[in-house]
């Protein structure tokens, strides 16, 4: 049985990544499993939230062909630099969701790269969001974070 939360750090600006994380939200209560649920946005969140959790949803926009600043920052915060081998809960199953204007695949590549180096764990494929957000798109981030943590919570992940 895991233990530990649920958690979900989110972008802080748009609308459509609030939908995005209460989609995430949505999702977790839809696995019902007995793990808490943490809910941060990118400036809140910080290194005690990440060694509390037992799975990660990232929800980021693109900017610039890039993660968001702020989601960024929050991963500058948690790396722990001064390790030869970074060590900030290494297997940590996440799932990244990007939102982007027209694209959002560069803001995955630079999640992907830095949580390669945390070696946490990519449990599902990441979800891409270019354009405007549809109910698909709504429905594929409440199923990601269902799968991702009945995973967990069964072991699977
Ligand atoms: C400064 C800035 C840079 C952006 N750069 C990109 C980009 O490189 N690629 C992209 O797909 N969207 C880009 N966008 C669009 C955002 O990803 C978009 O505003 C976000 O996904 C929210 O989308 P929405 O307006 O549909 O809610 C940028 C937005 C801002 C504010």
């Amino acid at each position: 049985m895991a233990t530990g939360d649920l958690l979900v750090v989110w972008h802080p600006v748009p609308a459509s990544v609030a939908a995005l994380r209460d989609a995430v939200l949505a999702g977790f209560s839809d696995a019902a499993t007995s793990l808490p649920v943490r809910s941060r946005s990118a400036p809140d969140a910080g290194p005690d939230d990440v060694e509390a959790a037992a799975a990660a949803v990232l929800v980021t926009t693109e900017n610039f062909g890039a993660v968001s600043g702020l989601v960024k920052d929050f991963l500058e915060r948690i790396y722990p630099w001064f390790e030869e081998v970074p060590d900030r809960r290494p297997g940590l199953p996440y799932v990244v969701i990007s939102k982007g204007g027209s694209d959002g695949t560069g803001a995955v590549r630079d999640v992907t790269r830095i949580l390669t180096g945390l070696r946490w764990k990519e449990a599902l494929p990441p979800l891409v969001i270019a354009g405007p957000l549809a109910d698909d798109d709504v429905a594929a981030a409440r199923d990601r974070a269902a799968t991702l943590a009945i995973g967990v919570d069964t072991g699977v992940f």
